[in-house]
């Protein structure tokens, strides 16, 4: 049997990237494939735990960098490396570009403390595919104000946004093949579209 395949989606907050995650699973289902749909911070029952924390819980930005890594850990140990292993697609609403976009961008961490963790949890492994919704911060700065009450990351100011998503477009700039920006201010039905495309490409 052949492994699955990975796919993460990512974005700032705002960026609408959650409402794509069902489409991408029915269209892989669609497609005859066993999809399992997880997300990150989180994912297990420990990674959940451990996101109520991030998410609530005021701490140094070293302690936030540890904590996602823990979490990551745990979802690749449990959830996400045996799935694909039983030929099980896997979907995540973020992986460790949120690392790099959040923590080094956002707050300012050297991108090695987090190259660092990467190599000692992933050990090489990484999505097949990221799909990466971009939008100008006055747009996502809507939608934010639009959602429900904010978190941690949701209370930040705009410039924090702007950095990450700086930092986010350097990563899709730097891993082309890997990782897609879409332009995330089109409708739902023309991303769906793009999505679509860039899925049948993935094979
Ligand atoms: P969500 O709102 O998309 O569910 O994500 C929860 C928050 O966690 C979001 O504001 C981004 C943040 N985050 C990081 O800062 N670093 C990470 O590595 C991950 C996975 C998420």
């Amino acid at each position: 049997m052949s492994p699955g395949k990975f796919i993460t989606l990512e974005g700032v907050d705002g960026a609408g990237k959650s409402t794509h995650l069902g489409f991408v699973a029915d269209w892989l289902r669609a497609q005859s494939r066993d999809v399992v749909v997880t997300r990150e911070p989180g994912g297990t029952p420990l990674g959940e735990t451990l996101r109520e924390l991030l998410l609530h819980r005021d701490m140094d930005p070293d302690t936030e960098l540890l904590l996602m890594f823990a979490a990551r850990q745990q979802h690749l140990a449990e959830l996400i490396r045996p799935a694909l292993s039983r030929g099980v697609w896997v979907v995540s609403d973020r992986f460790t570009d949120a690392s790099y976009a959040y923590q080094c961008g956002g707050r300012g961490i050297p991108a090695e403390r987090v190259a660092a963790l990467e190599a000692w949890v992933q050990r090489g492994f990484a999505p097949d595919l990221t799909l990466l919704f971009d939008v100008p911060p006055d747009v996502a700065e809507a939608r934010r104000a639009a959602a429900r009450t904010a978190d941690r990351f949701e209370r930040e100011a705009d410039r924090f946004f702007s950095r990450v998503r700086h930092a986010y477009l350097d990563r899709a700039r730097s891993e082309p093949a890997r990782i897609r920006v879409l332009d995330a201010r089109q409708g739902i039905d023309a991303l769906q579209v793009e999505i679509a495309a860039l899925l049948q490409e993935l094979g």
